[in-house]
């Protein structure tokens, strides 16, 4: 089985990026890899802090251990992380990936910590995702409040250099005007592609996208040919589960059967995982 840096590796050759879908339950998993699985794709499961503590860690490597042994190349990422120790704990369970996320701490402690975690996965062949920038929102979710992303909060060429410099991480998420959920009333975040365009001039390792969800497409595929590698999904997932089950439950008031009523909100997740996988290109890439 290829490891997670030969994707990387190749997806940055190549131009396409790697989909990171992210889960809270097994049915959820299991909808992400069966469509990865399906467009023999290769795919990186994510899971926040709070998603983690409520699967577990040691669990979701069991369950991705499943696949694994199916031939299918699915890694885990645990997203957001915003401490080095349950960084550390996430690499002893076998977590293929952490993405720490120092953005909202002064530059220099970011670095600090930073390079904490890629001295820690030095033994154990993780991939280190660093972040520099402020991404707009917090949390996956749908807001009914409109907001725009200010300028000062974008990723600067200078600061992306100083970090990726300092701190050797293996891929850097940067703030160029997505946002985490989706607006009501249509509002789509865009990317600065110009901006993207420089940190891409300087920074040489894969660049990576947060706030997938609702990003207009266009600005997804010229955003790929301006080095971004990886791209983050989760709140049109949440939205598509929720909704699918809220129906089911609605339509068959009497069923409870979990089995009975949990294929069709996997089905919507599958949906919507296809849809970006051929979005950013990884169709046939595993
Ligand atoms: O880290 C997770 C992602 O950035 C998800 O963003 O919920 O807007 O798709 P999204
Ligand atoms: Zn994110």
């Amino acid at each position: 089985m290829r490891n997670l840096r030969y994707y990387f590796h190749r997806a940055q050759k190549e131009q396409w990026a790697i989909g990171q879908f992210n889960f809270s339950t097994i049915e959820q998993f299991n909808a992400i890899v069966q469509s990865a699985q399906k467009l023999r794709a290769p795919i990186i499961a994510g899971t926040s802090e709070g998603e983690s503590h409520f699967v577990g860690l040691h669990e979701a490597v069991a369950v991705r251990n499943v696949y694994r042994k199916k031939g299918v190349p699915v890694f885990l990422n645990l997203d957001h992380c915003k401490s080095f120790e349950y960084a550390k704990e996430a690499i002893h369970a076998g977590y293929d990936m952490v993405h720490f996320d120092g953005s909202k701490l002064p530059l220099k402690e970011n670095i600090k910590i930073s390079r904490d975690v890629v001295w820690q996965t030095w033994w154990h062949r993780v991939v280190v995702e660093g972040e520099i920038g402020r991404i707009g929102t917090d949390a996956s979710k749908v807001y009914d409040e409109k907001f725009e992303v200010h300028e000062g909060d974008l990723t600067t060429v200078q600061q992306a250099q100083e970090y990726v410099k300092k701190t050797n991480v293996d891929c850097l998420a940067v703030s160029v005007g997505t946002f985490h959920g989706i607006q009501t009333g249509g509002l789509s975040p865009h990317i600065h592609l110009r901006r993207l365009h420089d940190i891409h001039e300087v920074i040489h390792i894969p660049l990576v996208l947060h706030g997938g969800s609702g990003t207009p497409e266009v600005d997804i595929q010229e955003a790929i040919k301006l080095g971004v590698c990886k791209i983050n999904i989760n709140t049109d997932m949440r939205v598509a589960f929720t909704e699918a089950l809220r129906k089911k439950l609605e339509t068959d008031k009497d069923e409870i059967v979990p089995y009975k009523y949990f294929p069709e909100p996997m089905h919507a997740v599958q949906e919507v995982v296809e849809k970006y996988i051929r979005l950013f290109g990884g169709e046939n890439k595993a």
